[in-house]
């Protein structure tokens, strides 16, 4: 399906479905009064919303807005562990699983709020025995194992930085991550579990601490022998070092509530990441108010979040979410389909989830499994339905509505991204029609508008940019060390409102329909990938002069990536080049970054000042009626990559 096409079927929607009575007499968020209430008030909504933290001093300011700069409950100070872990340590949830873990061999380990604690009180006082302090970055590259979890939970409650670097990401890019935030100590694992291979993390975090202020590497051991490890000078055994750390509690870091929590690195339109930096208590308000209103979570809930924790959907709705509502989080190491495509859904029937969060490309994926591998097993207890990431097409929706959620679970579209820190764009499911395809409308204090190039809003009926009016609490407030271009990529268009760099549509009902991404970024399986990074990675390539990168439309994955190369006078295109490229991209970046196609062409389509097409190479990659080239320096440019198309597809 073309990107037009896609529009299309989107745009012709018009099923709705309203949240059960059932459902709406259980609801946390039942009044839709809040609506009005929050959008008269937010800064009034926001601070009621913060009461539900534990504060060491109670914050009287709400709000200092000096765009694009904010600062939310400034004079207040918390801590996000003491909120996520000890407090509810104290009263009836002491007992209570706070993380289920279930191991991609089929390990698991149950960490209940108390368990929890411990483990992250002896991680913090490991920490401080490795010299980490206050404010010091610490990076995490670990795979999707419980001490994840503890190794930023202790972060929190020294008030060190954690920057979490998806295991998935090759050296090169954990190294860059490392020096950008200039970190002191690194954890990982000697190595992970992948669909039944070794991942091998501790070699790939060996290469990247070369030439990086890094101290230490702590690492934890969770393959053993065939992980085949080295170990060098700075290492230290995580395991080793727990045994000797003392087992009293680790007293919480009263840090004031815009004291930095975390730093993440995303994509954006130049080939190097943006650290996204977010601070505690903001950021706490927001992931722990949607906890509460879109994920209506309850104390009885099992809730189950697929993602992973290297991304912000992991960080929000896996650890600080679901942990400061005290609710029980499970976590997965491994891929859906091992063993068996069931996996999933054996760990809901196994643990009873009643509230599942997952992708629209894992959806589709299921979609092309059948519902077979579902039908083996009792998902009847869930009750409430995420999707995050992508669009989610109407087609995907209902086949999520009907085969998993059995036509009894409201479905939240959560839109949102790494910088908002939080679901912007979701219905409250006991108070929201639903339509498949729309995110509906924001949540209760945030403010968005779909508008013109001029900042004008476009109305009803019409598309534009997606912005946001006013700021909200788990914003982002900068870039790591480059302020300035934060400035410039949010607040660059339309002074003092924020924009995220996706294309809307508005409709008649005022629900929004998020139409992907409108820069040079593009979203794979619901990964962000910046053209520029694959660009940057394929010209260090010694065979290439020139690469341009596109993202075109692909059923399972949502995009995928299709890269333009010119190679170096001298050097013939050869199959074995294409997969020597696609592998190069692999270890540069990471395999998500991987090409699906590779062209060659002798020159790259640019205009007549230099610019490359971009639109065009996508029209080609797509396999559509090429549009408008009359501004093209060469024409036949067009012709010959029109031509290796067309062969690829016969
Ligand atoms: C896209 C992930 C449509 C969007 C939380 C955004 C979505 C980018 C949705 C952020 C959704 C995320 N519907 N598009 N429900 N959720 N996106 O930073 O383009 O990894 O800008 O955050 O994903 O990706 P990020």
């Amino acid at each position: 399906m073309t990107e037009a096409d896609r529009l299309d079927t989107l745009l012709k929607e018009t099923r709705t479905f309203m949240p059960s009575q059932a459902f709406k007499n259980q609801a946390n968020f039942a009044d839709p009064a809040i609506y009005e209430q929050a959008a008269n008030d937010p800064e009034a909504y926001w601070a009621a919303q913060a009461e539900n933290l534990t504060w060491f001093t109670k914050f009287t300011k709400t709000l200092e807005w000096n765009p694009p700069h904010a600062k939310w409950f400034s004079d207040g100070t918390l801590n996000a562990t003491y909120n996520a872990v000890d407090r509810h340590r104290e009263g009836i949830r002491k007992n209570k699983a706070a993380i289920i873990w279930e191991g991609e061999p089929g390990d698991s380990r149950v960490l209940t709020y108390d368990m929890l604690g411990r483990e992250v009180d002896r991680a913090a006082h490991m920490l401080k025995s490795l010299g980490v302090g206050k404010g010091d970055r610490v990076a995490i590259y670990l795979p999707m194992i419980p001490e994840l979890p503890i190794a930023m939970l202790a972060c929190a409650k020294i008030g060190a930085i954690h920057t979490i670097v998806f295991a998935g990401f090759a050296s090169t890019s954990l190294k860059d991550r490392i020096l950008d935030a200039d970190a002191k100590l690194l954890i990982t694992a000697d190595a992970g579990y992948r669909r039944g291979n070794i991942v091998p993390l501790k070699q790939n975090a060996d290469e990247a601490v070369e030439g990086t202020n890094v101290e230490h590497v702590l690492v934890v051991t969770r393959v053993g022998e065939k992980a085949n490890t080295t170990w060098h000078e700075k290492d230290v055994s995580w395991h080793d070092l727990m045994a000797k750390t003392p087992t009293t509690p680790f007293p919480a870091e009263p840090m004031n509530a815009e004291d930095i929590l975390y730093i993440l690195y995303t994509s954006g339109t130049t080939g190097k990441p943006k650290g996204i930096v977010h601070t505690t208590g903001g950021y706490l308000v927001g992931a722990n108010t949607s906890m509460r209103s879109v994920f209506d979570i309850k104390d009885s809930d099992v809730y189950f979040c697929t993602a992973d924790i290297g991304w912000v959907t992991g960080h929000t709705y896996i650890v600080y979410g679901p942990l400061s509502a005290g609710a029980t989080t499970v976590m997965y190491e491994g891929a859906p389909d091992f063993p068996d495509r069931d996996r999933l859904f054996a760990i809901i029937e196994k643990y009873a989830v009643t509230i599942l969060y997952t992708a629209p490309t894992s959806i589709r994926t299921f979609m092309k499994w059948g519902p077979s591998y579902i039908d083996q097993h009792d998902v009847s207890t869930l009750r409430l339905l995420g999707s995050v990431g992508e669009p989610i097409n109407p087609e995907a929706w209902m086949w999520y509505h009907v085969h998993i959620g059995k036509e009894h679970c409201p479905i939240v579209d959560t839109w949102w991204q790494t910088e908002t820190g939080c679901a912007m764009i979701a219905p409250l499911p006991g108070l929201m029609t639903t339509k498949p395809g729309s995110a509906t409308r924001p949540v209760p204090g945030i403010s968005v508008d779909v508008v013109d190039e001029n900042g004008v809003s476009v109305g009803p009926g019409n598309g534009g940019y997606l912005v946001i009016t006013k700021p909200w609490p788990s914003m982002l407030r900068t870039i790591w060390g480059d302020d300035e271009r934060f400035k410039k990529t949010y607040f660059g268009k339309f002074e003092g409102i924020y924009l995220p760099g996706d294309g809307a549509h508005l409709d008649e009902d005022n629900y929004i329909w998020i139409l992907g991404r409108i820069d040079d970024v593009i979203n794979v399986s619901g990964h962000r990938i910046g053209t520029m990074e694959v660009e940057s990675a394929l010209v260090e390539h010694e065979s290439v002069a020139e690469a341009a990168v596109i993202g075109r439309s692909h059923d399972v994955k949502g995009q995928a990536i299709a890269a333009f190369v010119t190679l170096r006078e001298g050097i013939a295109s050869s199959d074995e080049l294409v997969k020597e490229l696609k592998q190069f991209v692999s270890t540069k970046i990471g395999a998500m970054a991987r090409p699906e196609e590779i062209y060659f062409t002798a020159e790259l389509p640019k205009t007549r000042s230099a610019k490359i097409m971009r639109r065009l190479l996508r029209d080609i990659a797509e396999g559509r009626a090429l549009g408008d080239t009359t501004t093209l320096a060469d024409p036949s440019v067009v012709e010959s990559l029109k031509q290796q198309y067309q062969e690829k597809e016969s």
